[in-house]
């Protein structure tokens, strides 16, 4: 079988080998080996523009996850390619310790500037897991320098992802996600419950429950003793944990919970940084600064792998003269990577991107809102483009028990025929580029709304 190849991508190579070649030798993440093969919920994409992707085989995608919460600023922008293409050509790559280079520290200075409060320091890396990873370095290294060696601990929250490296993996709360197969996580990563009003750990209610999730979080601290924890980890939109947005008290209380027992307070903005959220960074809807700041992904939206730790001077103080951070990484501050971030983030402020992801996002969030007239949408929530859709199998006996699994495959394998690539679990999530127009957004509705009225039939749910 020959498929419709895209015109100029892939015009001189057939897609059915494509895919066999793709399924024999490309091994896809978190998949068994061939998983490509089947094609049920995967694809081999070739080309895309603003919110929209193109497979090899011609059809259309909305682009409903932004690749993997990160192409911020939609497809096909060619200026970050020229940007790319300019640097390589001038200096592809210079090494991050002995030296750095022109767009590095163009880079750092304009993320001084962006960042909230006085996160002016950055550390380059190449990804999200390699910023926790270096985050959670600092953070023990900051506190040994400082005479304290034994706070080491670092307090994450369950349900959290920091990637995928072993302190990452060890400090998220996914373990079924992250270690299935129980290799042994990194010594002194402690995890309390999230601030997941609609599933709350403590079967408490907003604003009874006075946040006693981010209180609980300061009892672990003065149980494990404050002398022994060097940092507290939390994302502050959680998109793993289900598109968790923490009452408005929680992030200014866990800044105080960490002031009062000197524990550094990193908060992961891989995902809502660079305007996801409605914001430039989520942290800013609640004024609060992180001590340590993890960014990656939107940072170049993904046109190259880049990664930062951004820190406060108070961080790096103890980094002087003889005094050095034990941690290097070859591709941190990679000049091609630095260039794509400039322009990346150039193409945000011209464009009002973060503007659009707040009122586009609104709008989604309101237009999904309606779904809850379906039998199986229990919630929906988020901020800005970083919305949930949680789906039930029991709303209707007033239960909340997930959608049972064969529904959500069925749910799954059918957006991606109708034309929308998302991740679907119990919850359907949202994160599109920050171009979206109110068009695309009623068209990801439509295709949600028809979607989850035909898997309700089949599974006798109307
Ligand atoms: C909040 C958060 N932190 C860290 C990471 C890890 O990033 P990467 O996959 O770039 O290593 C992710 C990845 O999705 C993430 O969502």
């Amino acid at each position: 079988m020959t498929m419709r190849a895209a015109p100029g991508v892939v015009a001189d190579v057939d897609a059915a080998s494509l895919l066999e070649a793709g399924s024999e030798h490309v091994w896809l993440h978190a998949s068994p080996w061939r998983a490509l093969a089947s094609q049920e919920e995967t694809r081999i994409l070739a080309e895309g523009r603003g919110c929209v992707v193109k497979d090899v085989d011609g059809r259309e995608y909305i682009d409903g996850l932004a690749g993997m919460w990160l192409v911020n600023v939609g497809h096909g922008r060619k200026e970050i390619g020229e940007a790319m293409a300019a640097q390589a050509a001038t200096l592809a790559y210079g090494s991050a310790t002995q030296t750095t280079t022109v767009p590095a520290i163009k880079l750092a200075k304009t993320l001084a500037e962006l960042a909230p409060g006085d996160l002016s320091v950055t550390f380059f890396c190449s990804g999200g897991s390699e910023a926790v990873e270096s985050a959670i370095k600092i953070a023990r290294q900051h506190h040994y320098l400082k005479g304290m060696p034994k706070r080491f601990k670092i307090v994450g929250r369950r349900g959290s992802y920091h990637g995928a490296t072993h302190g990452a993996m060890s400090v998220s709360g996914v373990r079924a996600l992250s270690e299935p197969y129980h290799s042994p996580y990194m010594h002194g990563a402690l995890h309390v419950s999230p601030p997941y009003c609609y599933r709350c750990d403590y079967r408490r209610t907003y604003p009874e429950c006075g946040v006693y999730c981010v209180d609980a979080i300061e009892q672990l601290i003065e149980f494990e003793s404050p002398e022994t924890v060097a940092a507290v980890i939390a994302e502050p939109i959680s998109a793993s944990n289900g598109i968790v947005v923490p009452p408005p008290e929680y992030l200014p209380r866990l800044r105080e919970i960490c002031d009062r027992h000197g524990v550094l307070l990193i908060l992961d903005e891989v995902i809502t940084g660079f305007g996801r959220t409605g914001k430039m960074f989520a942290s800013e809807h609640w004024n609060v600064t992180a001590d340590i700041m993890t960014v990656a992904k939107g940072l170049s939206s993904g046109y190259a792998p880049i990664g930062a730790a951004l820190c406060r001077p108070k961080v790096v103080e103890p980094f002087m003269h003889d005094k050095r951070l034990s941690h290097l990484l070859t591709f941190g501050g990679h000049a091609v990577s630095c260039a794509a971030s400039l322009a990346n983030i150039e193409i945000l402020r011209r464009e009002g991107l973060v503007d659009n992801a707040a009122h586009v996002g609104a709008y989604l969030l309101e237009q999904l809102k309606e779904l809850k007239r379906h039998p199986t949408v229990g919630d929906v929530r988020g901020l800005g483009l970083l919305l949930g859709v949680e789906l039930l199998k029991d709303r209707e006996s007033g239960g909340k028990t997930p959608l049972a699994r064969d529904a959500i495959k069925a749910l799954s394998t059918l957006l991606i025929e109708r034309g929308l690539l998302t991740r679907v679990g119990h919850i359907v999530f949202l994160a599109p580029p920050l171009c979206l127009t109110r068009a695309e957004a009623d068209r990801i509705v439509e295709i949600l709304d028809s979607s989850l009225t035909e898997v309700e039939h089949k599974f006798g749910y109307r």
